[in-house]
């Protein structure tokens, strides 16, 4: 363990994404552990991750008198792993200023659209019923706006025509696995560097 990055990840779901990333971590591929995953409800991504010997937490928001204060008791309990790297891997929640600024420069999500299109909470129902015949997923660093910020990493997906919300996600996912770890390697080896608001990687 000496040495290696720490990675605390985020989730609402299924967990398919932070398990890629353990997996990657666990391989050798990334030279990082996944030492937290952290939920805002109970999903089977925790058990995933318990699974794998992660520890897991809940911070739920129906146990906090106000969004804020929710806010800060994520912050505190991401905190206190000391993460080099705060992935959110398909948490379902916006992240106020309070945990964003804490985490300046090392926190990223991904979202299931190639932004700036589709932001928000459906962004793979909203791309179907837009017609495009191409979405996909993107990473970006985090800043105030939601589904915004500095991007760092896309992939696209292609529409099929018989598609409905449930198999255009499994692709986007697919897709994304790939694409996450791709990120987070780049970043735990130092190669991801902000320049005025935009991405550099040093390949
Ligand atoms: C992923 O497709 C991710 O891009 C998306 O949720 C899914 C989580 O899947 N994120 C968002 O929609 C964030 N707004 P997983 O739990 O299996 O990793």
């Amino acid at each position: 363990m000496n040495g290696r990055k720490r990675i605390v990840a985020l989730i609402s779901g299924s967990g398919s994404n932070m398990e890629a990333l353990a997996v990657a971590c666990e391989r050798g591929e990334i030279q990082a552990s996944v030492v937290a995953v952290l939920a805002d409800r109970d999903c089977s991504g925790l058990e995933l991750a318990a699974a794998r010997a992660i520890p897991t937490g809940r911070v739920e928001p129906k146990h906090f008198e106000s969004r804020e204060v929710w806010s800060e008791a994520l912050r505190d309990a991401v905190m206190v792993h000391e993460p080099d790297l705060v992935v959110s891997a398909g948490f379902m929640r916006i992240l106020s200023p309070v945990f964003v600024d804490a985490f300046a420069g090392r926190l990223i999500n991904l979202h299931p659209a190639l932004l700036p299109a589709f932001p928000g909470a459906h962004a793979v129902r909203d791309a179907l019923a837009a017609g495009v015949r191409v979405t996909g997923s993107t990473v970006h660093f985090v800043d105030h706006l939601v589904d915004h910020g500095p991007i760092i990493m896309q992939v696209p997906v292609a529409v099929e025509p018989d598609d409905s919300e449930e198999t255009l996600h499994e692709r986007i996912k697919e897709a994304e696995h790939r694409m996450l770890v791709d990120a987070c390697k780049m970043f735990i080896e130092g190669r991801v560097h902000l320049d005025a608001g935009r991405v550099l990687i040093e390949r």
